[in-house]
């Protein structure tokens, strides 16, 4: 079990009796909160027991996580790049740990994780990899993402022009155990297939293979991120409501949605790489909650993110004295790395106070500032603080989110494990592109844009200087 984990959870600032705005929870709302998220929570730990969900039990796969380990290290010493091919909870968790630790922190393979099908990204992306030292992992759960197949297809063609007979050794799938055309390509062509297991969807699965063998390559330590997941599992097994931080977590961010509305959850960002875990944490809450009741009413809470101190001199200005339809979540690594002064510096007299102190100094109070700001506005603020830029503080604070979202999709009467708004625009991409049988899709889709299409201005300049053809 994980030792020196330091995490810190402050919901001092959505309280009303700090807040005194009227947009805070009074201490009897935290306290129904507390009892409404722990009843909640019942929902989705009888799913886990009766093996419906499965992101609780990832932690606790270590033999598996060893044998990732293993033939990430046999990777290693073939190859020294790694394109990953994925989008959505297929690529999402790797870009969050990679670039919330620090590429550079760590040493391994250089991974590419290729979450876009823009030919303008994509095309220069392959070219610029030498693909004789390259292995590619194409993850999709499905097996029937368009982006992740076409991608797939031409990182094929590239592997057979530099290997053409040994191809196949440079390419390894991640895909359901079962069903989907990447099993039945690594079954009959011989392809290293690991396996989503049937009961975690993409944006819970970070801790399956989909996130653990990318990280493993990159030199990130897979065992301590399981390990720091397994600590906040035991947290949130073990404490009791009031000091629960994923219980308290829940409570406030529910009461933001069903008690107090906020239409947006915002994000700050204060550290290295943190808008990254930013964006995993926008899909994981976006596609978890946006969802339709039974009986058709509409749920969910707009997930943004905003960049500090960046975007101090961008948003603040909204977030202060625009609509209060916001509820924010400031994010921040507790300590963070470079320790450098400021200079003395003669030219700027009245910023005298900067010179002989470390830049992080200012950093700091550019994060209580912009607290502040909002406090004295009434805003309702979480302030969440992660110990190190490590894999065990991000294996537990992604385990936490996790949790949370469960909780809060159990308290919405959501099912946050599933997205049919997502599979309805797969379809409808996959209908356009003349997949078979989509006729009626494609059709439907037609018509209405047809409509839509009187509405459109296009404006074009015609590079023609002689216009008598008009
Ligand atoms: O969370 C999800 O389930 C989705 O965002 C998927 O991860 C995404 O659509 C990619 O799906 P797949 O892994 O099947 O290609």
């Amino acid at each position: 079990m994980s030792k020196g984990m330091h995490l810190s959870f402050d919901f001092s600032l959505v309280l009303e009796s700090n807040l005194k705005s009227g947009d805070g929870m009074s201490s009897a709302a935290m306290k129904a909160g507390i009892r409404r998220a722990r009843t909640a929570a019942k929902v989705t730990e009888a799913r886990h027991t009766a093996g419906q969900v499965g992101f609780p039990d990832l932690p606790f796969k270590l033999e598996e996580a060893k044998a990732i380990g293993r033939m990430a290290a046999a990777l290693r010493k073939k190859y020294s790049h790694m394109l990953v091919l994925g989008i959505g909870g297929s690529a999402l968790g790797t870009k969050a740990i990679i670039e919330g630790i620090g590429a550079g922190a760590r040493k391994g393979m250089a991974v590419h994780v290729a979450d876009n099908v823009d030919p303008d990204f994509f095309f220069p992306l392959l070219r610029s990899l030498p693909m004789e030292k390259t292995v590619v992992v194409a993850i999709s759960k499905s097996g029937t993402t368009a982006e992740t197949n076409s991608q797939l297809a031409l990182a094929m063609d590239a592997l057979k022009k530099v290997n053409p007979k040994g191809w196949r050794d440079q390419l390894v799938l991640i895909t359901d155990p079962k069903t989907g055309v990447f099993r039945k390509l690594a079954t009959d062509d011989g392809i290293a297939a690991l396996s989503v297991p049937p009961n975690v969807g993409g944006r819970f699965s970070v801790l399956t293979p989909v996130g653990l063998l990318p990280l493993a390559a990159a030199g990130f330590s897979i065992d301590r991120l399981l390990d720091g997941a397994a600590w906040m599992e035991a947290m949130f097994r073990g404490v009791p409501g009031d000091d629960n931080p994923v219980i308290k977590a829940a409570a406030v961010y529910a009461h933001y949605m069903v008690e107090n509305p906020k239409s947006v959850q915002l994000w700050f960002t204060y550290g290295q790489g943190l808008d990254r875990v930013a964006e995993w944490w926008q899909q994981l809450w976006g596609e978890s909650l946006g969802k339709k009741r039974p009986g058709g009413v509409s749920v969910g809470q707009t997930p943004a993110r905003a960049v500090g101190v960046t975007d101090q001199h961008s948003q603040v200005q909204l977030f202060q004295d625009g609509p209060a339809d916001k509820v924010y979540t400031f994010v921040k690594w507790m300590e963070g790395r470079e320790k450098g002064k400021v200079p003395k510096a003669t030219f700027s007299p009245d910023m005298a106070m900067l010179g002989n102190r470390p830049l992080r100094d200012l950093f700091e109070a550019e994060f209580q500032g912009t607290i502040g700001a909002l406090w004295d506005a009434g805003r309702p603020i979480v302030r969440l603080e992660v110990g190190e830029r490590d894999e065990r503080h991000l294996g537990a604070f992604l385990h936490f989110w996790m949790w949370v979202t469960a909780i809060v999709g159990d308290i919405l009467g959501v099912d946050a494990f599933d997205q049919p708004g997502v599979e309805k625009g797969k379809k409808i991409s996959r209908a356009l592109m003349g997949e078979k049988g989509t006729e009626a899709v494609r059709t439907a889709f037609d018509r209405k844009s047809a409509k839509r299409m009187r509405d459109e201005i296009h404006l074009e300049e015609r590079e023609s200087g002689n216009d008598d053809s008009e």
